[in-house]
């Protein structure tokens, strides 16, 4: 910190000292403030924030211990400085145990009061920092859920981060399995609803002609047989976060009271005319592309919009290798708890197995796959035979294939292809080649390249 942007206030009835002391904080830079009173420090005090205060111990109505009692209370923030006069030791120790950070005896050097300051200001900014990381720490555990430091999984932390203090709506977008609830309640989580309810939905799930009692609620005798009012999701999620998965499944109708809750902060229960005043906050997922469904009309264009205030996307699994041994290992040691099972290890080829296959089905098949593994392999080793027998099939498609940030060693790469295909098919060459769509001749030559016999 620069020394301009340290607010100081002095306390000091006389003159001479007073502006002798001025000086000498002046003479290094440091903002000043100067009173002659604790009075009219308490008033310098409700107008600004002072990093350190330095108050004379004798003033002349209220005590500078006086003083130091008020700051505690009202600025609790400031670091404070006693000068006195006297110089035994008890004396100094009770100035310290009722709160003040140091203390100098009269008389004093110019140096020992710039040196007292610098030390308090040092403290104080190690105290800062140490906050700071106590709360980013806080944060952390709450993303922590979310496994993987791939570069396209940090930006999306930071994403959700971001987004989660606000109210403003989120319209989480990927893949089946890409992790989207689990998105949307990190979001809940580091927001300041967290106490609140997280109200998961799926549109998709509730028959369209139950749909508005549901998210809406009912009263009573709306319905031919409804006894009892209804509460729906809306209001249950009040104060806190309600999650419309699936949104694009939402029924046109339904669409339109979506959109006056955004717009009014409102609904009406079915058979009612009261409104009903809510303070939800509205986070949307969806697999299709709702700008194509806009396009088609199945999807209100400024409902669209109004959900998707801040868009969150997640890769899926394919595009971000440097995940895999994160979640894998993660999954390992998770299910190898639930199931009460020796913790399992994944044989180097197993692993490299589980690595070249593209993961459609993204997060949740990887998911699945290690707990079949973990309950399924008779060893605490999973081999490569337990991968082979799940008979993972990998799509052919080349697009799957994304190159890992800090790029492959292209030679030995396309060695590895061969042997893989080889021993898939037994080492017959014929099929060999057809499994990494070479023509045979360009298999046999490529063999020979890297001296496979
Ligand atoms: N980054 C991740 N770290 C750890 N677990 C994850 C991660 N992403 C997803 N998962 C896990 O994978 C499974 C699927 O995640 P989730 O249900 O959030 O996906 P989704 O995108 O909502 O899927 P769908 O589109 O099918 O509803 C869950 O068990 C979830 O805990
Ligand atoms: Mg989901």
């Amino acid at each position: 910190m620069n020394n301009s942007s340290i607010n100081l206030l002095l306390v000091e009835d006389e003159a001479e000292q007073r502006l002798l002391i001025r000086t000498a904080l002046e003479s290094v830079g440091y903002q000043v403030d100067d009173v002659d009173s604790a009075e009219a420090a308490q008033k310098q005090l409700a107008q600004n924030n002072y990093n350190i205060i330095v108050s004379d111990w004798k003033l002349p109505g209220l005590s500078g211990e006086d003083l130091l009692e008020y700051v505690k209370q009202h600025s609790p923030q400031s670091g404070f400085i006693l000068i006195t006069a006297h110089s035994d030791a008890s004396h100094a120790i009770g100035i310290i145990r009722a709160g003040a950070d140091d203390y100098l005896a009269k008389p004093f050097e110019k140096q020992s009061l710039l040196f007292a300051i610098n030390k308090l200001l040092y403290t104080q900014s190690i105290e800062a920092e140490n906050n700071l990381l106590k709360n980013e720490t806080k944060h952390r555990q709450k993303l922590l859920e979310m496994i993987g430091h791939s570069a396209a999984m940090n930006k999306l932390y930071q994403r959700i981060e971001k987004a989660a203090p606000t109210s403003a709506t989120v319209m989480i977008t990927g893949e089946s399995g890409t992790g989207k609830e689990l998105a949307a309640r990190a979001i809940h989580q580091l927001s300041n609803r967290k106490d609140g309810v997280f109200l998961p939905v799926n549109c998709a799930a509730i028959p369209e002609s139950l749909a508005e009692a549901e998210l809406f609620g009912a009263e009573k005798g709306a319905y031919t047989g409804s006894s009892k009012t209804r509460i729906g999701k809306f209001e249950a999620a009040n104060h806190g976060t309600i999650f419309l998965d699936e949104i694009g499944e939402l029924p046109l109708i339904l669409q339109s009271k979506l959109l006056r809750f955004l717009q009014e902060g409102t609904i009406t229960r079915v058979g009612s005319n009261d409104e009903i005043k809510l303070n939800v906050r509205v986070v949307t997922a969806t697999n299709r592309d709702l700008e194509e469904e806009v396009a088609k009309q199945a999807f209100r264009e400024d409902l669209y919009y109004r959900l998707n205030v801040i868009p969150v996307t997640i890769p899926p699994l394919r595009h971000r290798q440097d995940d895999l041994v994160p979640l894998i290992n993660h999954f390992i040691e998770l299910f190898s708890q639930q199931h009460n099972v020796t913790p399992k290890k994944l044989s180097a080829a197993a692993f490299k197995a589980l690595l070249a296959y593209a993961w459609p089905g993204n997060v949740r098949q990887l998911r699945n796959v290690i707990e079949r593994l973990v309950l399924l392999s008779m060893d605490t080793v999973i081999q490569l035979q337990d991968v082979e027998d799940l008979e993972l099939n990998s799509p052919k498609d080349i697009d799957t294939f994304s190159l890992p940030a800090n790029g492959i060693d292209w030679e030995s790469h396309e060695k590895d292809c061969l042997l893989q295909a080889l021993s898939h098919c037994n080492n017959n060459r014929t099929q060999a080649a057809k499994l990494l769509n070479l023509g045979y001749k360009a298999f046999l030559y490529r063999l020979e390249k890297h001296g496979i016999k």
